[in-house]
């Protein structure tokens, strides 16, 4: 298992900034533990994009309390990596079920870099005008809702409808729409509902699992998949683990299952 350093100490602050540096330059990344956790979302293996998800979940795979609350499964060593993800991305993808739970702002703060635009997965248009990741804030805003349904534009952000069948908008189509503008890396941030449902459109190349050491022993899973009956059907994926302070960074390579996303 590697660890790496955290921003939190000035020199690893140092050593990020050249990281961030050399990962949008394109030049040859130095063995290093940032290299060795970040570099597979540097070039896209399967199609023209690279799709990473991320869950923080306690020991026994909770994500949120039983009342929703999250805020903070993960430490600030979760939290800098969680940032550090959000600098090496162009969008952000979170569901509605997060942005009502949390409000969260969806910016990079704990290091260096630049925020993402932010993308808000809503079929049925219920996030309301006020909310954070709407701020007038200059970065790029996307809402995602159902054919047919009517919300009110803001001016700051991009309206997208596409089709919902039973309420479900194929992932595909949601990360063929984002690269027709542009943003080719993409975030997948949670919640359990988003990110089961990219993985079972096999649309993540990556996910990052970070696990804290906490039990909650009770509260929602991490993901919301169909049922298997036996063992040998759960899915067993190629995992690399780093320490991160007290965390562990489950990072485990989905590209053997990925579908193509045919880029328009
Ligand atoms: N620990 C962590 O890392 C972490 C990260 C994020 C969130 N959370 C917690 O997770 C909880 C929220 O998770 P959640 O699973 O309830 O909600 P969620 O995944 O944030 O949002 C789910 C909702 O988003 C919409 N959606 C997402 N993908 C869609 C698709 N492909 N097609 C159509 N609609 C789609 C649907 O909205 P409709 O319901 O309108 O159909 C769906 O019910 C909160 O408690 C939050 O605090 C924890």
């Amino acid at each position: 298992m590697t660890s790496y350093p955290l921003p939190a100490a000035p020199s690893s602050n140092l050593l990020w900034e050249q990281f961030l540096g050399d990962f949008f330059t394109g030049q040859a990344l130095p063995s290093s533990p940032l290299q060795a956790i970040f570099e597979p979302l540097r070039s896209p293996q399967v199609d023209g994009m690279v799709v990473v998800g991320q869950i923080g979940q306690t020991m026994d795979g909770r994500i949120a309390t039983v009342t929703g609350q999250s805020k903070y499964v993960n430490g600030p060593e979760g939290l800098t990596h969680l940032h550090q993800l959000r600098a090496l991305v162009d969008a952000i993808v979170i569901g509605v079920g997060t942005a009502l739970a949390d409000n969260p702002q969806l910016t990079v703060r704990l290091v260096n870099g630049k925020s993402p635009a932010r993308v808000i997965i809503d079929p049925r248009g219920r996030l309301p005008h006020q909310s954070l990741a709407w701020q007038d804030d200059g970065i790029r805003k996307i809402w995602i809702v159902g054919d047919g349904v009517k919300v009110y534009p803001l001016p700051q952000v991009e309206l997208i409808s596409l089709p919902a069948i039973d309420g479900r908008i194929d992932p595909i189509q949601i990360l063929q729409t984002l690269s027709l503008k542009g943003l080719k890396r993409v975030l997948v941030e949670g919640g359990a509902e988003t990110i089961s449902r990219f993985m079972g459109a096999r649309c993540l190349d990556r996910l990052h699992l970070i696990v804290a050491p906490i039990v909650m022993g009770s509260g929602r899973p991490s993901f919301n998949l169909p049922s298997i009956e036996h063992m040998d059907q759960a899915t067993r994926l190629p995992v690399k683990t780093h320490l991160i302070g007290n965390e562990i960074v489950f990072d485990c390579d989905l590209q053997q299952q990925r579908s193509p996303i045919t880029l328009v």
